[in-house]
């Protein structure tokens, strides 16, 4: 077999079998395929498809790539969850220490940043300590403890999906259904929870933004989880204004620990919702019953106390947390209303700002971002702040503000 044919094959549209996915993949992990022949093979994956036939395979080569986690020492159900990522989409870390803090266990295997789009690995190393390579047994240990653990690909654990994922976030191939699909159900698969939740989001600052392709998506996930013996809920939500205040790395941290503490809005309403699911699913109880539970574990601070054991018991310092002192306010150019705030200018915003990858070695800024002072439905008078730049340096950035904000 030889990768180049494959590669042809692929860019002719053809399906590969299960022993050119795995001699392609496989060999990219060993080293044998090459940075350039992957990316590539990756990009006639976005522009051919796959059918699925190729992405179960893909799925299974993806899985046998690490071990499976046997989390049946862990009395209850397990529940994982899962996005596909947006603009200041911080949700995994509200709803970590909600589900938990509720009785469930959260077993979290999580990504980096992807395109635009941040990841929950990248936002917790913006916590000084904090360990996102946890040991099988330290995953174990973590989850029988604190009923709570996050932790990226190790060597173990999917390997396949850690090198994929960061040559698909510098090679423009993260927009791909079979790739997102195996990416995302490969590693719920291995990280062992019994239900999954996946929070599909769509619109023009995620990977997804049209509903076809959603649908597709959801569609193509329930039937992976199914066939792997895992209920699988997939929701679509919308993803055209970021979700929140905060985009960036430290600063998202800190809108998820707010909201645990009782900031109010459209954040903390999905928070509440994602968490009503899982807590349904794996208790088996009315949607009031899971409602009554999230709501009590919220406002009486045993969620955020949540948060901080988890933290700890991840080697965190909490206290660590910083956000970049060079700001820079920028103003609304006219009154009005706040109609829209494109997300996906937000996104590239924040990532220019250094708060994303460009390159695949590209170290993040985790102090970097931007706060959004108004958000859509607010009143605006001319020269109120509109949002504020949190930088590396006191370089001007010459910004057209139309092009985040709509405002009439
Ligand atoms: N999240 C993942 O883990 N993988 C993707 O491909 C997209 C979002």
């Amino acid at each position: 077999m030889n990768i180049v044919e494959i590669i042809n094959k692929k860019r002719l549209g053809q399906e590969l079998s299960h022993e050119e996915l795995d001699f392609a993949f496989n060999g990219y992990l060993k080293g044998t395929v090459k940075d350039y022949q992957m990316s590539s093979l990756l990009m006639a994956i976005c522009l051919k498809d796959m059918t699925n036939k190729e992405i179960f395979d893909l799925v299974d080569i993806f899985i046998k790539s690490g071990e499976v986690l046997d989390l049946s020492s862990i009395p209850g159900i397990k529940v994982d969850k899962h996005s596909t990522g947006g603009i200041g989409d911080k949700i995994t870390l509200i709803i970590g220490p909600i589900v938990a803090a509720c009785g469930v266990v959260v077993p979290k295997m999580s990504g980096r940043g992807l395109g635009y789009t941040g990841g929950t690995i990248d936002k917790l190393e913006s916590i000084k300590g904090f360990n996102t390579s946890l040991t099988k047994e330290e995953f174990i240990a973590s989850l029988k403890t604190v009923g709570l653990a996050v932790t990226g690909q190790t060597n173990n654990l999917c390997p396949l999906d850690k090198v994929i994922y960061s040559l698909r976030d510098v090679t423009g191939t993260t927009a791909s259904i079979p790739l997102i699909a195996t990416s995302i159900m490969s590693k719920k698969i291995a990280g062992g929870a019994d239900k999954i939740l996946i929070d599909i989001k769509c619109g023009n600052g995620a990977l997804i933004s049209n509903l076809e392709e959603a649908e597709r998506l959801k569609n193509l996930m329930e039937a992976i989880g199914e066939f792997y013996g895992k209920t699988t809920i997939c929701e679509i939500s919308d993803m055209n204004i970021p979700l929140g205040s905060n985009i960036g790395n430290s600063l998202e941290v800190i809108e998820a620990m707010d909201v645990l503490k009782g900031k109010q809005g459209k954040l903390t309403d999905l928070a509440i919702k994602i968490s009503v699911e899982m807590v349904k699913i794996s208790k088996n109880i009315s949607d009031q019953e899971a409602k009554k539970e999230v709501l009590e574990v919220l406002n009486n601070g045993v969620a955020y106390k949540k948060f901080l054991d988890f933290v700890k018991n991840q080697g965190g310092d909490i206290t660590s947390l910083k956000v970049s002192n060079i700001t820079e306010e920028i103003k609304a150019p006219t009154s009005g209303e706040v109609k829209n705030i494109n997300a996906l200018n937000i996104g590239k915003l924040s990532c220019s700002l250094g708060a994303g990858r460009i390159n695949k070695e590209d170290k993040i800024d985790y102090e970097v971002g931007i706060v959004l002072n108004k958000l859509v439905g607010d009143k605006v008078n001319l020269g109120d702040t509109l949002f504020t730049l949190y930088k590396k340096d006191n370089q001007k950035l010459d910004l057209n503000i139309s092009d985040y904000y709509e405002i009439n």
